[in-house]
């Protein structure tokens, strides 16, 4: 049987050829000892690319523009680490929606290489992705050269992340922590809005918790919930809280009952020790797991995303403001419209009414909307009109299911900031979606 042969991380990027596509694994999936080396091979190679999502390593082939001409860096997904060097121009976005963020890219640019940290081999010699099932497993399947740094601090997981020991062709060993995020403590609004959001979950119902503050200040508004089932793309240390506090059994979903559905997972220390050889979490591969075909098979499935800006025909921009390119679709869309495909299925899309931008005039910040007639030239639309559902800020939650234009400008208006309703309301009629 093929055993893959152990190599030093200066070996591995030393099998990186010109023209090829490296992709590595996701957030706390990213394979620290490759990607602090690959810089080096900077003047051996050309035209290399690299997809990445969700990224929170700051290596020096993408970071330094020194090396801008030899490396292409595609994101997924964008943050701070992305957003810093995104005018060096070396660096671009990939529109996706994650179930086949994978799927189309690798359809674009076959993957060459695929590295990633995983956990390590078992006695069977199976090697389990640990934190990360988002597109890893697709360019596996793909990709011509697999490397995996195995590493003992990363959690054993289950689900359909096992990879046998023969698909891997070369190991690197390592010992860093698995990055963590701290949990964050809700402020007043958080809370607001999570007990609005909370009235409306049912005991029984199966949760999708996104990315941000608000979807943690929900998970500490379940706590007096019964029977809750998890079928999520992150799994999160509030989801882990609920869990432990037997608030989620996952007892009543139809599929893959008794198991928390997850993609991948990202938070403290502690969910880590947690998510390590329990079998009750099940890390799906994005592809199948966020399908929103999939999503809807659970009865009373409800989903809870967060916005930058909803325009007042519901059209939300989650991912950029204006044309500057923030996060990135991620699973927004996949789990909104798998919930409304499910039985008695909900979504909510969550904002704050109002958020404080530096005026750049002035260099002043000022309070504005984001509850808007317009969205900012050039904001990408993650959530169509045709798809949002729930909105809840902190002045009340709506339902724009079913809703004319003009009922969902009269309903996003009652839960703007009181100061910005007049104005709403005027410039809503002047441009005709509210009929006077
Ligand atoms: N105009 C200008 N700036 C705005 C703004 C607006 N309308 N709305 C927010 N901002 C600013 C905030 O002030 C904040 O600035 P700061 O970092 O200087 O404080 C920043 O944008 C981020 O806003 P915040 O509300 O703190 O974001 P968050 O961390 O709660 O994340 C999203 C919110 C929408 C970016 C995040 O949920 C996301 O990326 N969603 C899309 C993907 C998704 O939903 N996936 C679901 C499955 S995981």
């Amino acid at each position: 049987m093929k055993q893959p042969k152990h190599i030093t991380a200066q070996e591995a990027v030393r099998l990186v050829k010109s023209n090829d596509h490296i992709v590595v694994g996701m957030t706390a999936a990213e394979p620290q000892s490759f990607m602090h080396e690959l810089h080096t091979i900077a003047n051996e190679v050309e035209n290399i690319t690299v997809s990445n999502c969700l990224p929170i390593l700051e290596a020096e082939f993408f970071m330094n523009p020194a090396y801008k001409n030899t490396f292409k860096l595609g994101g997924w997904f964008y943050t701070n680490t992305l957003r810093k060097v995104h005018k060096n121009g070396n660096i671009s976005f990939i529109p996706n929606h994650l179930h086949l963020a994978g799927k189309k890219r690798f359809d674009f640019k076959k993957p060459n290489i695929l590295v990633m940290s995983t956990a390590m081999p078992d006695k069977h010699g199976y090697i389990s992705l640990s934190v990360q099932n988002v597109y890893e497993m697709d360019a596996i399947e793909k990709a011509d050269i697999v490397i995996f740094e195995i590493n003992p601090n990363y959690p054993r997981t289950f689900g359909d992340n096992q990879v046998h020991i023969s698909q891997v062709d070369y190991i690197i060993e390592s010992n860093y922590p698995v990055p963590s995020i701290p949990e964050a403590e809700p402020n007043e609004k958080d809370e607001i809005i999570g007990k609005l959001i909370a009235e409306h979950i049912n005991d029984g119902d199966t949760i999708q918790l996104g990315i941000g503050g608000i979807p943690n200040a929900v998970a500490r508004q379940l706590m007096n919930k019964k029977d809750l089932g998890i079928h999520t793309e992150m799994f999160t240390t509030g989801m882990m809280h609920l869990i432990k506090a037997g608030v989620v059994t996952g007892l009543k979903k139809n599929v893959n009952k008794g198991k928390h559905v997850t993609a991948f997972a990202f938070g403290t220390p502690e969910l880590y020790e947690f998510l390590n050889d329990n079998p009750s979490v099940y890390f799906m591969r994005g592809r199948e797991g966020n399908d929103p075909a999939i999503i809807g098979l659970n009865d009373n499935m409800v989903s809870i995303n967060t916005t930058l800006e909803i325009d007042l025909t519901g059209q939300c921009a989650s991912e950029s403001i204006g044309h500057v390119q923030f996060s990135g679709t991620g699973g927004q869309s996949d789990t909104a419209i798998g919930a409304q495909n499910s039985k008695n299925g909900r979504s909510f899309i969550a904002l704050y009414s109002t958020a404080m931008v530096k005026n750049p005039e002035t260099g002043i910040s000022e309070e504005i909307s984001k509850i808007v007639t317009f969205l900012k030239p050039g904001a990408a639309v993650s959530l169509s009109r045709n798809d949002v559902d729930f909105v809840v800020a902190e002045y009340g939650c709506v339902s724009l299911r079913g809703t004319t234009i003009d009922e969902r400008a009269r309903l996003l208006i009652s839960i703007a900031h009181p100061k910005f309703r007049d104005e709403l309301t005027k410039e809503a009629i002047k441009y005709g979606y509210i009929g006077v």
